[in-house]
This record gives C-alpha cells, sequence and structure tokens, in this order.
C-alpha cells in the first residue's frame, strides 16, 4: 500500500493523530457517544495523515471493535493506521489478525495513568525479537516508543525496528515546569538521539505531551519524519472544534520547518 506523503516533500513532519482520549470520554458514560472512529474520520479530513490508537491491556479507551473499525477507516481512506500495544502475546495476536499499517510497541503498567517512559529494548531484547519478527513478516511497520538514549536506540536497530518514536513526555514536563535548563538538555538528547538513528537506519518518530506551545522545538529537528499527538489536541477540540485544533497544529509544524500553512 502507497500513502500520500506530499507532506514528507513538503519537508513537514506527518501529523499522526491519537483518538484514545475520544474513547476515554465515550467509556465515562459506557454508552456509544463519541465515537473514536467519527473522530478519526473528521480527521483523516481536516488534515492527519495517519491516525493512532493504543490498545491497552485493560481496555481503558480504545476496544478491539474500535481498533477494527478505525482499521476499516483507513484502509478505505488509505490513511495508516499506527497501532500502539504493550509487547505481550494477546496484544500480538490482534496486530497479527489486524494488519495495521505500523505497530508502535509501548511500555505498559495497568497502574500508569499514561506511558510513563520508554521501552527497555535492551532489557527485553530477547522477548522483543520474536513479536517484531512476526509482525514484521506479517507487514506491519515496526516501531519502538522509547527514551532517546544511545543503548535503546543501538538495540532497537539491532531487534530489526523500522522506526524508533521517542518519548517526548520528560520534555515537555520540564518546560511546563518552567525548568528551561533540564528541557533544553533533554531537547538536545532528542536531536543527537535522531541523528544516531537515522544513521543506524531508523525513521525518527516523537510523541507524548506535544502542544502548541512545545511541538515547534520537536519539528523542527530535521530527521523528524512523524509526530503522534493525542490529548492536547483532543482537549483543544472541546474550545475549538477538531479541524481548527488540527490546523492550528499544523500550522506550528510547518512554521517549525520554515513553512507558511
Ligand atoms: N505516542 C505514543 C507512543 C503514546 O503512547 C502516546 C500516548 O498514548 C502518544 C504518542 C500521544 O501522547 P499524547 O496523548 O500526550 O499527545
Amino acid at each position: 500500500m502507497t500513502y500520500n506523503n506530499d507532506n514528507v516533500e513538503m519537508r513537514i513532519p506527518r501529523l499522526g493523530v491519537n483518538i484514545d482520549h475520544v474513547a476515554t470520554l465515550r467509556n465515562a458514560r459506557g454508552g456509544i457517544h463519541p465515537d473514536p472512529v467519527d473522530a478519526a474520520l473528521l480527521a483523516i479530513e481536516n488534515g492527519a495523515d495517519g491516525i493512532t490508537a493504543h490498545l491497552r491491556e485493560d481496555r481503558r479507551h480504545i476496544t478491539d471493535d474500535d481498533l477494527q473499525r478505525l482499521q476499516i477507516l483507513c484502509l478505505e481512506k488509505n490513511i495508516p493506521l499506527n497501532m500502539e500495544m504493550a509487547a505481550v502475546e494477546e496484544m500480538a495476536e490482534i496486530a497479527l489478525a489486524l494488519k495495521p499499517h505500523a505497530v508502535c510497541i509501548v511500555p505498559e503498567n495497568r497502574e500508569e495513568r499514561t506511558t510513563e517512559g520508554g521501552l527497555d529494548v535492551v532489557g527485553i531484547h530477547n522477548s522483543l525479537v520474536p513479536i517484531i519478527t512476526q509482525l514484521s513478516e506479517n507487514n506491519s511497520r515496526i516501531s519502538l516508543f522509547i527514551e532517546a538514549n544511545p543503548k535503546q536506540i543501538e538495540a532497537s536497530a539491532s531487534v530489526n525496528a523500522d522506526i524508533v518514536e521517542f518519548h517526548t513526555g520528560a520534555y515537555a514536563h520540564a518546560l511546563d515546569d518552567g525548568n528551561t535548563l533540564l528541557a533544553n538538555t533533554i531537547l538536545k538528547q532528542l536531536q543527537d538521539g535522531a541523528k544516531q538513528a537515522s544513521e543506524l537506519g531508523l525513521e525518527v518518530h516523537y510523541g507524548h505531551g506535544l502542544t502548541y506551545e512545545n511541538v515547534e522545538a520537536i519539528a523542527a529537528i530535521p530527521e523528524a519524519m512523524e509526530l503522534n499527538i493525542g490529548h492536547f489536541i483532543i482537549g483543544e477540540a472541546l474550545f475549538t472544534g477538531l479541524p481548527a485544533a488540527l490546523l492550528r497544529m499544523r500550522t506550528h509544524m510547518a512554521a517549525a520547518r520554515g513553512i507558511l500553512l
């Protein structure tokens, strides 16, 4: 399958829209509204380059049925679906049957509120290899959600991942706390990590905690091919509507590359 890569040619990173928290809102009442698949369609119609959804083991937001319907929508619209999942057998089986364009393997801990920290690829190297091999042979691109740490990047290349997605949560938190020194240190790691990953043949993505305020420094990193953004966009959509929130995010991402949208 080929995807529209206009944004790459324009040198703007692709925007993957994570719609998990539309499901969080729906599940607060246990009904069918708001539907994350409707949100995905609206996002696609308003400039999303991809849709991202995390099927958690506890199914706290996205459900198996949502994921099926998202895959049908994405295939119909020729838009990549990026399925986030823990490296466990149950999820691997679901991904093998679903055949999403990409699988992003994330660490998962039932007590956490969100994905805290990156995957320890070094530590779980041996258990990752068979999952990655199976999913790659099934034609999904494999992304590993890691901290921009040289050893984790090396290990990601050694397990034959296609992509590393660098966790931007610590950068976002440091800025929120007004700790510019720490934010700059983390930004440097995110920049250096991109160079290392790229030299090892890995595509570079970023995600977590990105907002209008912090996205430009990340989108400006030359190796950044894709940003996956969810919570902030869905939150802003409550105030401005999803199309306006997406346009504003894309405008910041383009501005980071010196392009006026
Ligand atoms: N990328 C990955 C791998 C994630 O786990 C998440 C959060 O689910 C995101 C991106 C999006 O983060 P946020 O919702 O903070 O924008």
